[in-house]
């Protein structure tokens, strides 16, 4: 293990520990990451005795800041790139309505069997008579190997007593591709309830790691197949299922979901971008409408789905700023590039287009792409087709039109000057005639011929200029 620990700062650790007479290990995710050759920054240092007091003798060694929180009884220092955090061992026993467990001085194998998984129980000692020894007694070493996430004691106590680590589980299996114990699995299933006692904040944080993860997917269904799902993001749940009238069914929204957000995540790393393919279809089951004729439909999808985003938002605190309206434009706009696809592509459509997305166009155009999921191969390749074409057009429609950024080329205060108008309906009715005219191509984008345009629909209003045009 020697070889992994060649950072000076970990020799240092133990002629310390050796000084006070004292043990001391890595733990945790650092010597996990070892195994899984992930780069870790995060240093966690468990010492038999008093973590603060020996935190308190590495940060005079080193002429480095300590921070203590006493309440936890933990220290932590950074040390370049570093940041060390160190513990006493120790012993925890759990009450049924709470996380905070009531804690007591512990040996090594005490404090690592209070840890959530086998993988996490990993310890290495950096003492200077063991060096290097690592010490594993829930076999998480085998269990690394075997791509197993599993908890040291009985699963069951495990998540009772830290309902977190339920999501933790999932979001593990997700970031590192492993598979969850089936024992876990049904301990998940017996205390989801148990979820309502972690805070809002700290499930999402769970869930935002599951969605950057490479293959989202394969935490979803790990939440759905538990019940988790419903409990914390019931919407995404409704979305399972397909119903069947008269022989004819829809597809299933949830692993249609499921699989934008895989396409979504292999072409960007943005959250936000993954948040809208999550939500595209959000309101599929409130809009839901069967026609004998024409079958399933999901009219107004779209709208309804974009006004429910700031709900979703609040309910699971993400944040109500610029990102959610940024999920929201692209679940009110998500169908648009793709109609454009299927029909005649104008000019006015493109430009449309392009002002209402404006910047986040190629986001749309991403989330668009991924949507299609048809298992119809000449369905597929019509439609990609259809969509590079699009792609052109939006490319040449900018160059020469200027939407994405459109800002008006006369404005309110130049209309209120030329007609010597106040502020009020008419100063807009005008702005929307020069903006329509625009779009719709009766004008080019320029000052000139918007100020001529301006002119002729204000003498359709009954106004006349007070002075020249510039
Ligand atoms: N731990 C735990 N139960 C929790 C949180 C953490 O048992 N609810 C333990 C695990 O042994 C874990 C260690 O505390 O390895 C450090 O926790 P944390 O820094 O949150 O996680 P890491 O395992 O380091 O992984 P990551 O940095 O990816 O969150």
């Amino acid at each position: 293990m020697e070889q992994y620990l060649c950072n000076p700062l970990f020799k240092k650790l133990g002629s310390i520990a050796d000084e006070q007479g004292i043990s001391v290990f890595v733990i945790g995710g650092y010597v996990r990451d070892i195994f899984l050759k992930r780069q870790s920054k995060d240093i966690d240092i468990l010492v038999i005795g008093n973590g603060i007091d020996y935190a308190e003798k590495v940060g005079k060694a080193l002429g480095t800041a300590v921070s203590i929180f006493k309440n936890f009884g933990t220290a932590m220092l950074r040390y370049n790139d570093l940041e060390v955090e160190f513990v006493g061992a120790r012993k925890e026993s759990y009450r049924s309505n709470s996380r905070k467990p009531i804690v007591e001085d512990g040996t090594l194998e005490d404090d690592q069997k209070r840890r959530d998984f086998t993988i996490n129980t990993l310890a290495i000692s950096l003492n200077k008579d063991s060096y290097g020894e690592l010490t594993d007694p829930f076999k998480g070493i085998e269990d690394m190997d075997l791509r197993l996430i599993r908890t040291p004691l009985d699963a069951r106590e495990t998540f009772s007593d830290d309902p977190l680590r339920m999501m933790r589980a999932i979001r593990f299996a997700a970031q590192l591709h492993f598979v969850i114990d089936e024992e876990a699995i049904n301990a998940i299933k017996l205390n989801k309830e148990r979820i309502g006692i972690v805070s809002k904040e700290r499930v999402t944080d769970e869930l935002n790691k599951i969605i950057l993860s490479e293959c989202p997917s394969v935490g979803f269904e790990y939440l759905f197949d538990t019940g988790l799902l419903e409990l914390i993001f019931p919407q995404m749940a409704q979305l399972y299922g397909v119903e069947v009238i008269n022989g004819k069914g829809h597809k299933d929204n949830f692993y249609h979901t499921l699989e934008v957000l895989d396409n979504v995540a292999a072409m960007s790393d943005d959250l936000w971008l993954r948040w809208a393919a999550i939500l595209h279809d959000i309101a599929k089951p409130a809009t839901k409408r069967f026609d004998p004729l024409h079958g399933w439909s999901f009219h107004g999808h779209e709208d309804k789905g974009a006004r429910m985003v700031p709900k979703i938002f609040s309910q699971l605190k993400l944040p109500l700023n610029e990102k959610m309206k940024f999920v929201q434009k692209l679940v009110q706009l998500h169908l648009r590039p793709i109609v454009l696809a299927q029909a005649l592509i104008t000019d006015s459509a493109v430009r449309r287009l392009l002002f209402d997305a404006g910047e986040d166009i190629e986001a749309l155009m991403l989330l668009c792409h991924a949507d299609v999921t048809t298992k119809n191969e000449y369905k597929k390749k019509k439609y990609r087709q259809n969509f590079e074409l699009v792609k052109q057009k939006l490319k040449s429609v900018e160059e020469r039109d200027q939407i994405r950024n459109w800002q008006p080329p006369v404005s309110g205060n130049d209309i209120m000057e030329l007609f010597n108008l106040k502020a009020g309906k008419e100063v807009g009715l005008i702005k929307n005639y020069i903006r329509e005219g625009i779009l719709e191509g009766e004008i080019s984008n320029t000052r000139d011929e918007a100020l001529k345009f301006a002119l002729k629909k204000a003498g359709e209003l009954g106004l006349k200029p007070v002075r020249q045009l510039l």
